[in-house]
Parts: C-alpha cells; sequence; structure tokens
C-alpha cells in the first residue's frame, strides 16, 4: 500500500466556494444580521460573532464570511484567516459527529494513518469528507495535547486514545449504528 502524505493535507478547506452553497439562504442571513446587531459593537466582536454563527447555523460558509466582513468593514482575508485557523469552525456544514484525527507528531508516528484508512475503509469517505447520511465527519485536528495517549482521535468532544485500526468501529459504534465491514 502506498503511503500518503497526510500532513499536505489542509487543516481547512481550500478557499473556493462549495457549489452547494453559493449564497446566504435568507433564514441564515436573518440570524446573521441578528448576531452581529447584538455583538457588533462588543471589543473583539468578530470572534464572537463567529462563535455564534457557527453554534446558530452550524457553518460559516465563504458567501457568509463575505457578508460578515462588510458588515463589520473588515477585509475579508481577515474573517477567513480566522475562520481557517481555528479548527472549530468549519466552512461546510458537518455531520452529526466531528471525527477529529490528531496529525501531531507523537499520534503521526503512532499510526494515525492506518487509523484515518481504517476509517475511511468503514464510512466510505476521504478525510474531509461526511458520509451520505450527514452521520460522520472526518477531519484532521494538529495535537490534541494527549500525547501520551497516541494515536488519539476525538469525536464531539470525546477523547479516544490509544487507538488501534481494527478497534477504530468500536469507538464509532459508540456514536451510530453502523453493520459489520
Ligand atoms: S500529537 Fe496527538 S495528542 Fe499530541
Amino acid at each position: 500500500m502506498r503511503s500518503r502524505d497526510l500532513r499536505s493535507v489542509p487543516l481547512a478547506p481550500a478557499l473556493t466556494p462549495a457549489e452547494d452553497d453559493p449564497v446566504i439562504i435568507p433564514e441564515q442571513r436573518a440570524k446573521m444580521d441578528a448576531i452581529i446587531a447584538e455583538h457588533s459593537k462588543k471589543p473583539g466582536s468578530m470572534m464572537v460573532i463567529l462563535n455564534e454563527i457557527q453554534a446558530e447555523i452550524g457553518h460559516i460558509s465563504r458567501p457568509m464570511q463575505n457578508y460578515l466582513a462588510e458588515k463589520l468593514r473588515v477585509p475579508l482575508k481577515d474573517v477567513y484567516g480566522v475562520v481557517t485557523f481555528y479548527s472549530f469552525f468549519t466552512m461546510k456544514p458537518r455531520g452529526k459527529h466531528r471525527i477529529a484525527f490528531c496529525l501531531g507528531t507523537a499520534c503521526y508516528v503512532g499510526g494515525a494513518e492506518m487509523l484515518i484508512e481504517k476509517a475511511e475503509q468503514i464510512l466510505g469517505v476521504k478525510l474531509g469528507e461526511t458520509t451520505p447520511d450527514k452521520k460522520f465527519t472526518l477531519e484532521p485536528c494538529r495535537c490534541l495535547g494527549a500525547c501520551s495517549q497516541a494515536p488519539a482521535v476525538m469525536v464531539d468532544s470525546n477523547l479516544h486514545g490509544r487507538n488501534a485500526p481494527d478497534k477504530i468501529i468500536t469507538v464509532l459504534r459508540k456514536y451510530e449504528k453502523i453493520e459489520n465491514r
């Protein structure tokens, strides 16, 4: 099997609009307007607003970033920079459960690549993608601060350490029913 260079996997989506999200739908715009009106005068408002948008709408797409940049009168690159720096933010809707595979040094050396390949095989999607049933999203992440438990995986807000490829299905089954594969 040819090894993939997982360090080349972007930790955030590329700067291209998602085809399935070309515009802000009116309901999203109304929610954004309410959030912006409530927080725009506060110090550090951009971070607060982005947190609220992520929590309320579930993602912050390119059109939404454009809209926020216009409303706050800041460059789009500033908004984009924050959204792509913090893995909490996402530009596309995530599945019900976010599975974050640590690609820090200890986890990478400890077998993160094999874990990812097994999860991809079980769920039928690649790293960075969401399953068609919207139950799981597979993502890379930076060090989770649990290097002694490498290779580590964070599912939602739960840390699972000392994983092995043949055990990853057990972790996934804690969250959703998965047929035998
Ligand atoms: S390198 Fe994975 S938890 Fe630190």
